[in-house]
């Protein structure tokens, strides 16, 4: 056999895999991550902690103190800023072959042109587009694939809006797996496709949209041992909560008011969701955050959800949007999202394409930058600012999930005037002062100063 799994070795021991509707628990997972007794999703649990809470205020400053020495440790495992929290995560049979490309380790930047557009005293935002492939996806993949690697398989796969595609082909090149990419033929970021391309994944182009790519790879792993690395794979989120893990160290284990994220697939929000509570049922917080989930107005699937039917049952939509990494209708993980909010007390909210641009534009101003599905996160913000859902002085964080030269064909469409063509004029208003097109200039001394002083005269008359 070559492309499935040879000499499974088990993962097994440290965790175990629960349904999150039937709670029945398993050692490993079949080929969909779906619970075969009731078809839910299936997430990770530490059977082992039971036996530190008895000593929870020691375990959680031993922690705190291991994790922060670890940052002048060169080992690889440490030199990750997903392994570097591996306490609280599965324990893999060889640790020492985990696949890494040292993610983690993002940045917390102050957005201070931001908080003023938006009307809160300070504003930071946590950018996971700061990863080693330009987005949040990394520090998921790192764990999902290491485990892959070690249950024997040979070929893994995605379905994707194009961050998974370029994550999981650049870490499987470096960890020697095959990779198989299904992506909606036209409707993902020429920044995101090249990736795939240059770290030679097998990448098929569907005339379909995320979720038709996506229900065919489910029938694909059932018919052929190849490893699903989509945001169902419950090792996918114990990587990406450890965004929350290293946010909390980074501000001191000082819980913030209040975390926004982006919601395309809604694996992110719930990987989040389960970092916190794990910090808080461990202690060391004491505190949640509220996590608040915003969607773009043409993918709003977990907007209905919530509105139409009180969380209860998924109102799938057909997904439009120029935020491409959110075009998604039928989200995976709405019902661990959900579930996130109402046990953080977030809200979750829609915002426009104009909104989403408008932000886009004051985010890259602030000299941060992201890619259009991370800039949802301030026009949200600026809606729950509105609704007194955040108040002024709360402390904010933002997850930006994606790096700005994802999508430079959108940045650039937008400065341009190329972007929503379909603007109103109430709209136009409110963007054109964010556009800045590249001038036209003649090739000398004069006429680039002559440019330089207007400049100067419209700065000084502001
Ligand atoms: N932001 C970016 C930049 C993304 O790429 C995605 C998802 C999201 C936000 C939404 O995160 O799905 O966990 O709610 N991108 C996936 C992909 C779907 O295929 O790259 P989510």
């Amino acid at each position: 056999m070559t492309t499935g799994a040879k000499a499974r070795a088990e993962i097994k021991g440290s965790h175990a895999l629960r349904c999150i509707e039937c709670g029945t628990e398993f050692e490993r997972a079949g080929a969909e991550f779906r619970c075969p007794h009731c078809g839910d999703l299936l997430e990770v649990v530490y059977p082992g902690w039971a036996a530190n809470e008895a000593h929870t205020a020691v375990w959680a400053s031993q922690l705190k103190q291991t994790w922060w020495e670890r940052n002048l440790s060169r080992s690889t495992e440490d030199a990750s800023g997903v392994w570097r929290f591996r306490e609280l995560l599965p324990h893999l049979p060889e640790p020492r072959r985990i696949i890494t490309l040292r993610e983690g380790n993002t940045p917390l930047f102050a957005l201070p042109g931001c908080a003023r557009a938006a009307g809160v005293d300070r504003l930071l935002a946590k950018h996971q587009g700061m990863n080693p492939t330009g987005s949040f996806k990394d520090t998921g993949m790192t764990v999902a694939i290491s485990v892959a690697r070690q249950e024997g398989f040979s070929w893994v796969a995605c379905a994707s809006t194009g961050n998974t595609s370029a994550s999981m082909a650049a870490y499987a090149a470096q960890g020697g797996l095959r990779s198989l990419v299904l992506i909606p033929e036209g409707k993902i970021a020429w920044g995101k496709l090249s990736q795939a391309l240059d770290y030679g994944a097998l990448t098929c182009q569907l005339r379909t949209d995320f979720d038709g790519c996506l229900r065919i790879l489910t029938e694909l792993v059932r018919r052929h041992p190849i490893y699903l690395l989509n945001s169902i794979n419950p090792y996918r989120l114990e990587g990406q909560k450890t965004a929350a893990l290293e946010l909390l160290e980074q501000l001191e284990w000082q819980v913030p008011d209040h975390i926004i994220v982006p919601g395309g697939n809604l694996g992110n929000c719930s990987a989040l969701g389960k970092g916190l509570e794990e910090l808080r049922r461990l202690g060391l917080i004491h505190s949640l955050p509220r996590l608040s989930v915003i969607q773009a107005e043409g993918a709003n699937a977990l907007v209905r959800t919530l509105r139409e039917k009180g969380g209860r049952e998924l109102v799938p939509v057909q997904a439009e949007t120029a935020a491409t990494a959110i075009r998604i209708g039928n989200p995976v993980s709405w019902k661990k999202a959900v579930r996130v909010l109402e046990s953080t007390g977030g809200s979750c909210e829609q915002v426009s394409e104009a909104e989403i641009a408008i932000a886009k534009a004051e985010i890259g101003r602030d000299g941060v930058g992201c890619e259009p599905a991370s800039a949802v996160t301030l026009a949200g913000l600026k809606k729950l600012v509105k609704q007194g859902f955040v108040q002024r002085h709360e402390r904010v964080v933002l997850i930006l999930t994606g790096h700005l030269l994802k999508d430079p064909e959108y940045t650039l469409k937008f400065h341009r005037r190329e972007l929503l063509p379909e603007a109103s004029e109430a709209e136009r208003k409110r963007l054109d002062p964010c556009r800045r097109a590249p001038l036209q200039v003649e090739p000398n001394l004069e006429a680039v100063l002559r440019v330089l002083e207007t400049a100067e005269k419209t700065d000084a008359s502001k």
